[in-house]
């Protein structure tokens, strides 16, 4: 029988995790860091030994990229370390780990998308301790890169430039870091199906479509019935202050397993961010 753990149950990704487990109507069990730290190897013991899952997917970490920059080394207790832990109580129950991952673990550089084979060399802390997390994992485990997350729970991009465009008539946006946004409801879905179908190996898992985040910022707009035209493009160079870790200035993310092993892509990432857009202004609403 199936039973599913996630960690970082109340994250934006979390969230939409325990959603399609019980869309599917899978046993799960969801811990938030309230209930777990997982840089504490022995409670995340505990915990794992308490529920006994078959699977987990190990979506807690600390993701607040500027302050990971500052901290290192509890960016590596909590990424790196942390990973290593839910790896080593997984092994205690039989469970299978697929650990999230990110396009941070990328400097950025390439010419065209990243493919889940491509060498890896993160600019960031962040970066390197979410790769510190992926080397942490055996064969029998899954890392699934996404990137440019956003949901409806938590802050993230979406709410980000909609709070904006209320308070201000032009906003600016970088138009040389480009990405493919990934909503985590679609993300979700397709992780759970990953995990419970057993693949191993590294997965990139994102909505389709590439955009800078000006582009973005004009789609986010333009969903909401907006001026597009309002939205400016600047430089990563121009921002003010500058943020203190470096973003890779490419982070797409080819879905190549994906599309190897006959899975079907996501959807354009205009379609979830319609969904997404309606909702929080039917929220703003009443
Ligand atoms: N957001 C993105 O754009 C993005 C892009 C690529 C990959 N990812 C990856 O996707 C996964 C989910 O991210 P998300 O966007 O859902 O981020 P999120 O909303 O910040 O969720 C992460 C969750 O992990 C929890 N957490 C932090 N430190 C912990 C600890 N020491 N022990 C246990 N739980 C802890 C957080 O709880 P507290 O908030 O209470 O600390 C939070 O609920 C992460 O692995 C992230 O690296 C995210």
């Amino acid at each position: 029988m199936t039973r599913l753990l996630v960690t970082g149950a109340a994250g934006q990704l979390g969230t939409e995790l325990l959603a399609a487990a019980s869309a599917r109507g899978i046993e799960c069990v969801g811990v938030t860091h309230g209930d777990v730290d997982v840089a504490d190897a022995q409670a995340v013991m505990h915990a794992v030994d308490r529920i006994r899952p078959t699977h987990i997917i190990h979506a807690a970490a600390w993701t607040a990229v500027d302050n990971c920059e500052a901290d290192p080394g509890k960016a590596l207790a909590v990424n790196g370390q942390g990973t290593a832990n839910v790896v080593t109580a997984a092994r205690q129950v039989g469970a299978r780990v697929t650990y999230v991952s990110t396009d941070y673990v990328f400097d950025g550089t390439k010419v065209g998308p990243y493919i889940e084979t491509d060498p890896t060399n993160p600019v960031s802390s962040y970066g390197r301790s979410k790769l510190v997390g992926e080397q942490a994992l055996s064969s029998d485990d899954a890392v699934v890169r996404i990137s440019w997350v956003c949901g409806y729970a938590g802050g993230n991009m979406v709410k980000t430039i909609l709070r904006i465009a209320e308070n201000q008539d032009v906003l600016s946006f970088v138009d040389d870091q480009r990405g493919h946004p990934t909503f985590a409801d679609d993300a979700a879905a397709r992780i759970v199906d990953l995990a419970l179908a057993d693949v191993t190996g590294i997965w990139h898992v994102t909505n389709q479509g590439e955009v800078s985040w000006f582009e973005f910022a004009r789609e986010v707009l333009i969903a909401a019935g907006l001026n597009p035209e309002r939205v400016r493009p600047i430089l990563t160079a121009d921002l003010q202050p500058p943020r203190p870790a470096p973003r890779p200035a490419n982070s797409v993310l080819q879905n190549k397993a994906m599309a190897d092993a006959g899975w079907t892509m996501l959807d354009d990432f205009r379609v979830p961010l319609k969904r997404l857009v309606v909702r929080l202004l039917s929220d703003s609403k009443n």
